[in-house]
């Protein structure tokens, strides 16, 4: 029994954009893989494990941040965006990067931070040296305070990361002075859209880093860009850390649409090149007008990041993204996770329940039509790690909050690769954050062999997604199924089943493809998905 109609003719997957149904790799390079024994991973240490993420099956990767940067926010503040800071190994370390994986097949996209700089950025001390009104400040957002003496800040918006988000300046005669804006830590000063200057410089970017070969780029904050006229108060300021509204003025505004169409220009001059947004816009049209064909290649859909684990949620979740983008004819995107969401396993209860979910989560999503985002480490069924000692928690967000948010650093901690003790091959020397001793079972070397392992399951499970004909088709359809569970069908033939009930359920008839936990009987236990045909 179906409720939506079947699409029909299978999609040639050869004529297709090669990012349309592709499996990115998230590369949280501090933490994947060091080299050179500092602790940080490193570029090199991404290169040493391309064998690994071939054998995974990854079609993409999806490097985080590494152009120079003091990193105060792990890369998001960037000081030249046209080089690779020597934390990570240069530029050389970069070109070696693209040109091995691209021996392998493997794509590499760079994620580019187009709001804002590091303050450490040559063109924030310029604006800091020069007069108010000057060209040098014009480049950044800065105002005159309001109150007496200017001594209150030009608007009551505060930073995502707490804090407000405007941070007065001394001028250079050392009178207390201007204010500027930084929507996320007072080291990230946002930049001035307005100024033609700005998008004559990002386009440089672009192309520098297009010449040396990437095949394209996430872009931070892609909503973001544009500010309102004005800058007018927020009616509320009483929104958590991160908590966003659709109409939050600070973001989404309209002007940042020509934005992206000057941006996918240029990228449109490279034509196997992607674009992927970060866009934190929960409204379906709203979403959908950021990959319109003249915009994104790909937004990021966060909706099944956010459902709890429960049949309905992840129905809407998926029938939603599915929504955003069905009239602009563009991609859908699938992520459970990323370097600032707690990792999934946590999230659906932890231990054995967490990672079983995990587990049933991974399948449905690489059930799906469309391009799926992987994080580092959800292939290892990784929990958060949420008893970092205070002493070591790196994200500004743990500072500014005065001490009450600890932040992301729970989901960055460095990959287990091998042996019996930290730090199981991440690093000779220390890792930026101490990894739990109780990873050893989790490493790559414990679960490589291991066929029951959630690395075999992530890599036959992508294995099948990239050969079998059954994963053809740009739609689903939705079977009924008993309550607590849901089923689909994807036009080629495949059919993916959760079961987030408590008790077994039955299979529909066909073959068992798959699945996260073995069926009994023909029974599929509860927590657990499995792929049929
Ligand atoms: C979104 C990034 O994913 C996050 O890690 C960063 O802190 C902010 N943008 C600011 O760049």
């Amino acid at each position: 029994m179906t409720d939506a109609p079947a699409v029909a003719a299978p999609v040639d997957r050869t004529t297709q954009p090669w990012w349309r149904s592709a499996v990115f790799y998230q590369v949280y390079p501090r933490s994947f893989a060091d080299s050179n024994g500092d602790g940080v991973g490193d570029l090199r240490g991404v290169r040493d494990k391309l064998g690994y993420l071939e054998l995974l099956g990854v079609n993409a990767l999806w490097v985080c941040p590494v152009m120079r940067s003091p990193m105060a926010d792990g890369g998001y503040d960037v000081a030249d965006p046209r080089d690779i800071d020597e934390l990570f190994g240069g530029l050389t370390a970069m070109d070696d990067l693209i040109a091995e994986a691209h021996a392998r097949q493997i794509k590499v996209t760079m994620d580019l931070v187009p709001n804002h700089t590091s303050d450490q950025h040559p063109w924030f001390r310029e604006a800091l040296a020069a007069a108010p009104g000057s060209r040098e400040r014009d480049r950044y957002i800065f105002h005159d305070g309001r109150g007496p003496d200017g001594a209150e800040p030009p608007n009551n918006w505060p930073s995502i990361f707490g804090g407000p988000a405007w941070t007065r300046i001394t001028e250079q005669d050392g009178t207390p002075g201007q204010w500027y804006l930084h929507l996320f830590a007072r080291e990230q000063p946002d930049l001035n859209w307005d100024n033609p200057e700005v998008a004559d410089d990002f386009e440089q970017t672009l192309r520098f880093w297009l010449d040396r070969g990437v095949d394209g780029f996430r872009l931070d904050v892609a909503h973001g860009m544009a500010k309102p006229d004005g800058l007018p108060d927020l009616p509320a300021v009483a929104s958590g850390l991160f908590a966003l509204d659709d109409d939050d003025v600070r973001f989404n505004n309209p002007a940042v649409h020509d934005i992206h169409r000057r941006i996918r220009k240029v990228v449109d001059e490279y034509p196997d090149a992607v674009t992927i947004g970060e866009v934190w816009v929960t409204d379906n049209t709203r979403f959908g007008e950021y990959v319109r064909a003249d915009e994104l290649h790909l937004a990021f859909n966060f909706r099944l990041a956010e459902a709890p684990f429960t049949a309905a949620a992840v129905r809407d979740a998926i029938d939603n993204s599915l929504a955003a983008v069905g009239p602009v004819f563009a991609v859908p995107t699938w992520t459970l996770s990323n370097h600032d969401i707690e990792r999934e396993v946590t999230r659906y209860g932890g231990g054995a329940v967490g990672v079983a979910r995990a587990r049933a989560m991974i399948l449905l999503e690489l059930a799906l039509p469309g391009a799926v985002f992987i994080y580092n480490g959800a292939e290892l069924g990784l929990p958060n790690v949420d008893d970092l000692p205070d002493s070591v928690l790196q994200d500004p967000v743990w500072e500014r909050s005065g001490h009450t948010e600890r932040g992301r650093d729970g989901c960055r901690v460095p990959l287990p690769w091998e042996g019996a003790a930290p730090p199981f091959g991440f690093s000779t020397g220390s890792p930026w954050l101490p990894i739990p001793p109780e990873w050893a079972g989790l490493t790559v070397e414990a679960q490589l062999e291991e066929l029951d392992s959630t690395l075999s399951l992530y890599r036959m499970a992508m294995e099948l997604r990239a050969v079998r004909p059954e994963f053809d088709g740009d739609r689903i359809e939705w079977y009924g199924s008993p309550a607590g569970c849901l089923a689909f069908r994807r036009p080629g033939g495949l059919v993916c089943v959760l079961n987030a009930s408590d008790t077994p359920t039955s299979l529909p008839p066909g073959d068992v493809l798959l699945a996260s936990a073995l069926p009994d009987g023909g029974q599929l236990p509860p927590n657990a998905a499995a792929w049929l045909v």
